[in-house]
């Protein structure tokens, strides 16, 4: 089993090369309030942005964007729209995940206070498998009027992602990992996914692990989500339990997900929408992208300045109560984006004065 092992990240003269692809809907305008946070926050980061067209037949950009991220080490997205059915045309999302191997992602959805969602003070981590299950796309129709869809499952895969999952439990002090699956009906993939998640725990004897059908799980999520602490689970589950626990702490809007493999890094909102009918508006919620590129800054070792974004966003949310409409709030975008940049220019010229 191979090791988490970070390389080297591309930098020139002190600043951090980030591939940036800020795909369809209110990407580009999300991606433009990142920028516009970086340059108060005085981040040494340079952005190689490459926009990805989903309709286009030929994969060029789409393997030039590949290139970019092995290059840099590190990239930061929007979601790239996938809405053709036509079996040649490929989501460009997965194939990123899949060429790099980006086999696992985190998404940690915790409340923020200010925010009023179903539930106060939920903090789950879900460690999703990301690039197999049901996502193979090995799909065909072997006779007219019936089709037939791979789910794949490796022994691999599922280690590495129990793995990830135990591993960050220890780390972060959390007590508890539940594995969610439905191998009660899907005996061989689940089965898998599940044997090998209880063989890692053994591992890791001071963690509690448990485990819970899929079905299950979604009614306990929306009824009690403080019973959770880790999450892990297979990609379709994976897709849709971020989605339910997003909506319970705020929506789309709010939250990031971390994408890893061995060597690559890619950093995206955590409900990977597009977002389109709201594209244009200054209405989207510029946070989870922003969160987003915190993760990015932390994974760059970019402490400081991502500490002064976290905490402007916080005093935005939490203190200032400036929310866009997803949250209830009468804010647009740039409000937002604005009171995080006064935020951002009173705490660094504070830090600065220590
Ligand atoms: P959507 O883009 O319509 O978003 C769902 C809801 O969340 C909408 O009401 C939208 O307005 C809201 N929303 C999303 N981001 C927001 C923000 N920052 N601020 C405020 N509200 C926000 O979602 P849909 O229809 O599920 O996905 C759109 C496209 O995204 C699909 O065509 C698909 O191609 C792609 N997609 C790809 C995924 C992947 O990773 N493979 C996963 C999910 C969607």
């Amino acid at each position: 089993l191979k090791k988490v092992t970070t390389l080297p990240k591309a930098q020139y003269g002190g600043r951090h090369a980030v591939t940036m692809l800020p795909g369809g809907g209110i990407g580009p305008e999300l991606m433009s309030y990142v920028k516009e946070v970086f340059k108060y926050g005085g981040v040494p980061v340079d952005f190689e942005i490459i926009q990805i067209d989903p309709t286009s037949e030929s994969n060029e950009d789409l393997e030039y964007a590949i290139t970019s991220i092995r290059r840099n080490g590190v990239g930061i997205k929007g979601n790239i729209e996938t809405r053709s059915l036509d079996t040649g045309v490929i989501s460009r999302n997965v194939a990123i995940r899949n060429q790099l191997d980006l086999f696992v992602n985190v998404v940690h959805c915790k409340s923020y206070p200010g925010v009023t969602g179903q539930h106060k003070n939920v903090d789950i981590v879900i460690v999703r498998q990301n690039t197999e299950g049901e996502y193979a796309m090995l799909e065909h129709e072997s006779t007219p009027g019936v089709v037939e869809s791979m789910k794949v499952i490796t022994t691999q895969n599922s280690e590495r992602v129990a793995r990830y999952a135990f591993e960050y439990a220890r780390k972060n002090n959390r007590k508890k990992v539940t594995t969610v699956h439905k191998a009660n009906i899907m005996k061989l993939s689940d089965g898998l996914f599940l044997e090998t998640s209880r063989n890692v725990a053994k591992d890791y004897p001071e963690i509690q692990h448990n485990d819970m059908i899929i079905d299950n799980c979604c009614m306990q999520l929306v009824s009690n989500p403080h019973q959770f602490e880790v999450m892990i689970m297979p990609n379709l589950y994976g897709a849709i339990v971020s989605n339910v626990i997003c909506g319970l702490i705020g929506g789309a809007g709010l939250l990031s997900g971390r994408n890893f493999g061995d060597y690559y890094a890619v950093f995206e909102p955590g409900t990977r929408n597009t977002g389109t009918a709201i594209a244009g508006k200054n209405i989207a919620n510029p946070i989870a992208m922003l969160n987003a590129s915190i993760d990015m800054l932390y994974y760059l070792g970019l402490k400081s300045h991502a500490d002064v974004i976290t905490l402007a966003i916080n005093k935005t949310l939490n203190e200032d109560l400036v929310h866009t409409p997803d949250l209830k709030g009468t804010a647009s975008s740039l409000d937002v984006v604005q009171t995080i940049i006064k935020h951002v220019q009173n705490l660094s010229v504070n830090c600065k004065k220590k």
